[in-house]
């Protein structure tokens, strides 16, 4: 081949041995450059609608466009899990035996595995408040339900659905959307393989009829709120297909496809009403079954998703006899080589009163941004809080001593705020606190330091709202020692006057750092507040402060956004705007009387 080569006019410029090897060093590159064409052109081939975004055209017509990452090897999938609002338990299941999420001790803070999951929920009205505390403290846990409230009975939910998802095209990036009803159970890791082999039930998929698929079951009643694969390219069309107007539409038939989706089926499909059809429909009754209430009499190796499925004990018989593997949706960062790994931890416990409950989207909000701003886990806990009064016979606030012990053991280091503590300034970083603490006191003597709580001014004791602890033996020994002050499990201030008076012990003295009548570092209360705080916290007097945190990050939320933050006025000269600057929190309109007993009911 090189003897060939040689011929080319421009090779033969290189003579010598030097010459010689520079030569096979072009042709190399030559040879490799042509396999790349050719692989890649083998890959366009084999799915270019898929793989590579690229505008198609159909019958002299621009379709659809879209992009798709060219980094991942496999197919993105969004999945999207419809359920009801009193359904915890059941996303409990499914987020593990489809993700293998078991708890929130070690949260997903990113999803960016091939799949994308979330539940849309629809919350219906005159739904009792106790499951509302409960769902609201799942949403705050699993930062993965998307809310619908007031949906009523014969509303087009599809319609929302696909509006929904329409919505994210900007946010994530996907090729295949996966509509699944919570009461069914599916393999996705081989739904996935399905859509990768371009193979289903013997049929073999154009790229284009990948694109416009419309994977379900649409025979039977009600049968596609079980699950639906769509193409990227036929959620517009759906969203568009006016049904209304369907030539021959009676009663019996939006009986027999009460849904969008299987209208369309039977308006393209089964009355083959359109010479311009686009979407590809496979009515799947091989893959997809409805229960049959035995898993005696579910192939194991056809199967792919079994809907109408309401027992959690058969649900968990068809996991085993299907052997449906977990899919990851998380790839965690890679830790950089000596980064402490720090959780922000607070309470998702609403009292019966439900006074946090409006804001409680909001306080999470600001949390969680400020977690993963920073790469720190953000953890929110209610079960802890719940065992208290009925089993330990304490107030629902030592849940918190409960939850620390058990998060803890995941990290190096907790920050702990209450729920009605706020994140005012996102630029400070945890490190950066240790950094002071290690100038304060010196570098050796922190590193003995386990635990870090601020006694703001004018307070009888430290506050036990917001403080660091450390993953360490001296930690384990002080929360075990807290637990056991049974005096104050109903009494003064509880969980806060037990640990106030453990850790000023012989034994304790020298692992606490006692940020004495300090306002600044993490516990400020809002009537102190000076832009740039790193944190506000509204320690309430017998009285819900929900208003009052909101107003504030209202006016945080508008001071970040003016052009001058107020750290920089502040920094300044201009006197004038400095005042402002300064005024811009403090007129809470909240009475604090911080010497009294504080209701630690809402933290
Ligand atoms: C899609 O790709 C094109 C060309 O690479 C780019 O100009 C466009 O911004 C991309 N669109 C999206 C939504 O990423
Ligand atoms: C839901 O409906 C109720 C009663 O009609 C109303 O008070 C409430 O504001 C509605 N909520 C939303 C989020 O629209
Ligand atoms: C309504 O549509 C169904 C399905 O096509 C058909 O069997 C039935 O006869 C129709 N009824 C009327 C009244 O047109
Ligand atoms: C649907 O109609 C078109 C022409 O209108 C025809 O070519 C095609 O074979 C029909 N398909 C079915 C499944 O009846
Ligand atoms: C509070 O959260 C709700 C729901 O997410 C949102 O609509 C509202 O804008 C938020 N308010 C503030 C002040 O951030």
């Amino acid at each position: 081949m090189t003897r060939y080569l040689n011929e080319i006019v421009f090779l033969r410029l290189f003579r010598g041995t030097l010459g010689k090897h520079i030569q096979r060093f072009i042709v190399l590159c030559l040879i490799l450059l042509f396999f790349n064409y050719v692989l890649i052109t083998l890959n366009i081939n084999q799915d270019p609608y898929l793989q590579y975004g690229v505008i198609f055209k159909d019958e002299g017509q621009s379709i659809n466009t879209f992009n798709n990452s060219i980094t991942s090897e496999s197919h993105k999938l969004l999945v999207v899990i419809v359920s009801h609002v009193t359904e915890i338990r059941t996303r409990k299941l499914i987020r593990e035996f489809m993700f293998g999420i078991k708890n929130n001790l070690r949260p997903c803070m990113e999803q960016n595995g091939n799949i994308y999951y979330k539940f849309l929920v629809k919350i219906y009205q005159g739904v009792n408040y106790k499951i509302l505390k409960e769902f609201k403290a799942e949403v705050m846990e699993y930062d993965d339900i998307i809310e619908f409230p007031n949906i009523t009975f014969n509303v087009d939910w599809q319609k929302i659905v696909l509006t929904w998802i329409q919505s994210l095209e900007n946010e994530i990036s996907y090729d295949y959307v996966a509509i699944i009803d919570s009461h069914s159970v599916v393999d996705l890791n081989k739904l996935r393989q399905i859509i990768d082999s371009s193979v289903i039930n013997t049929y073999t998929l154009t790229p284009k009829q990948k694109f416009y698929l419309v994977w379900g079951r649409f025979d039977i009643q009600t049968a596609d709120d079980m699950f639906i694969i769509l193409g990227r390219g036929s959620i517009d069309i759906l969203l568009n297909f006016d049904y209304f107007i369907m030539p021959n539409r009676n009663k019996t038939l939006i009986e027999l496809f009460p849904n969008r989706i299987s209208m369309a089926y039977y308006y393209f499909e089964v009355e083959n009403l359109t010479d311009e059809r686009k979407l590809f429909f496979i009515n799947d009754q091989i893959g997809m079954i409805e229960w049959t209430n035995s898993v005696k009499t579910i192939p194991i190796e056809e199967t792919i998703g079994v809907g109408h499925v309401y027992l959690e004990i058969d649900v968990k018989d068809l996991i085993a006899h299907l052997s449906i593997s977990k899919s990851t949706i998380c790839h965690p960062i890679k830790h950089e080589n000596g980064k402490l790994s720090i959780a922000l931890v607070t309470s998702s416990f609403i009292y019966d009163d439900m006074c946090m409950y409006p804001i409680a989207d909001n306080i999470t909000d600001n949390k969680r941004r400020y977690a993963k701003k920073h790469g720190y886990s953000f953890v929110a806990r209610s079960e802890e809080y719940t065992q208290q009064r009925f089993f330990k016979k304490r107030k629902d606030v030592w849940g918190k001593i409960d939850a620390i012990e058990k998060v803890l053991p995941h990290y190096d280091w907790v920050f702990w705020m209450d729920m009605d503590a706020v994140i005012a300034n996102h630029d400070i970083t945890i490190e950066q606190l240790f950094e002071n603490f290690e100038k304060m006191v010196g570098k050796e003597k922190f590193n003995e330091i386990s635990f870090v709580i601020a006694r703001p001014r004018d307070d009888s004791m430290v506050s036990a709202g917001v403080f660091l602890i450390k993953n360490s033996e001296w930690s384990r020994k002080f929360l075990r020692e807290t637990q056991k002050q049974r005096k104050y499990y109903n009494y003064g201030l509880r969980e806060q006057l037990a640990m106030a008076v453990l850790m000023r012990r012989e034994e304790y003295k020298n692992g606490a750092l006692y940020l004495n009548e300090d306002d600044r570092t993490f516990n400020t209360y809002p009537d102190r507040y000076i832009p740039g705080d790193f944190v506000v916290h509204w320690a309430p007097d017998y009285k819900c402060p929900a208003e009052n945190v909101l107003d504030g990050i209202k006016k945080l939320k508008k001071s970040i956004r003016g052009s001058d933050s107020p750290l920089k006025i502040l920094k300044s000269n201009r006197f004038k705007e400095k005042l402002l600057a300064i005024a811009i929190l403090s007129n809470s309109k909240s009475v604090f009387h911080r010497n009294e007993q504080r209701a630690s009911q809402y933290i």
